[in-house]
């Protein structure tokens, strides 16, 4: 979905493990992410790259979240080093900090209990609050932050990092969900694909150094921070997972 869309702006090129039925019509390399050698050719004269390659179940386990999340994400950065290569965009995950999802009101917000909490009313988790990862998945999203930070600190590449909420193929805060808590959380961590579009152009076209935003729409029940991210590249999120309820 995201290349077709940022195809509509930039000319793209892509790189996955596999050919997807799915895969829109771009230059595509296939080639491991974890495999330095064949991965970094896909790097050259190439001025932003967005890292979406990844296991991205947060039940993945240990053997997976070390070779494709973890050691594929260190290939991006090095690859981007190595290339000249001035930007890269992180898709990150809420489950670096999951576990706040484990304190009031954000325990009760996830399964729908809202009494005696209004929308906006409590603090926002946002881009200053320490990781709480609440997976091993969750551990490779942290450690693709902290990589990326140090990046941009030691080499001068330019980092956004997205802890994205939840994004899926429906569209839809109502499409399959893999919790038990289901939709109910979902209204609150959804992402709409036009708003994941903006989002990721804005950090690609806007000035950057290293920064954490959090990838949700303007929904009603978010507990997640949008306004670093409208402060420091515009982002402007268009959709509401409350009209779906
Ligand atoms: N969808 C969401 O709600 C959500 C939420 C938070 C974060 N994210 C993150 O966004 C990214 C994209 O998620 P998605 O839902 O599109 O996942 P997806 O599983 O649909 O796509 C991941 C892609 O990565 C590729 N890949 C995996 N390992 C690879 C490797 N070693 N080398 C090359 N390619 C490899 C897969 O072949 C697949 O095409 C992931 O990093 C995920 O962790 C997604």
């Amino acid at each position: 979905m995201l290349v077709n869309a940022l195809a509509d702006t930039f000319e793209i090129s892509a790189l996955d493990a596999r050919k997807s039925e799915h895969a829109p019509d771009v230059p595509t390399l296939i080639a491991d992410g974890s495999d330095y050698d064949s991965m970094s050719k896909a790097f050259a004269g190439i001025d932003a790259v967005v890292h979406l390659a990844a296991n991205a179940p947060v039940e993945t386990p240990w053997p997976d979240v070390l070779k494709n999340n973890i050691s594929a994400t260190h290939n991006v950065y090095e690859a981007a080093r190595q290339n000249g290569v001035k930007r890269v965009i992180f898709a990150s995950s809420n489950h670096a900090v999951g576990n706040f999802e484990m304190d009031e009101p954000y325990s009760k917000i996830r399964v729908g209990d809202y009494e005696g909490l209004t929308p906006g009313g409590f603090k926002m988790i946002d881009h200053t609050v320490p990781v709480r990862p609440d997976s091993d998945y969750g551990v490779s999203k942290v450690f693709g932050e902290a990589t990326g930070r140090y990046y941009h600190e030691h080499f001068g590449l330019e980092v956004a990092c997205l802890r994205i909420g939840t994004v899926n193929p429906q569209n839809s805060p109502k499409g399959p969900q893999a919790r038990p808590e289901g939709s109910v959380r979902t209204l609150a961590t959804w992402l709409s694909h036009r708003d994941l579009t903006q989002l990721v152009t804005q950090c690609i076209t806007q000035p950057l150094g290293f920064e954490i935003f959090y990838g949700v729409s303007d929904n009603t029940w978010r507990f997640w921070d949008t306004d670093h991210a409208k402060k420091t590249v515009g982002y402007a999120p268009l959709d509401n997972g409350e009209d779906y309820r």
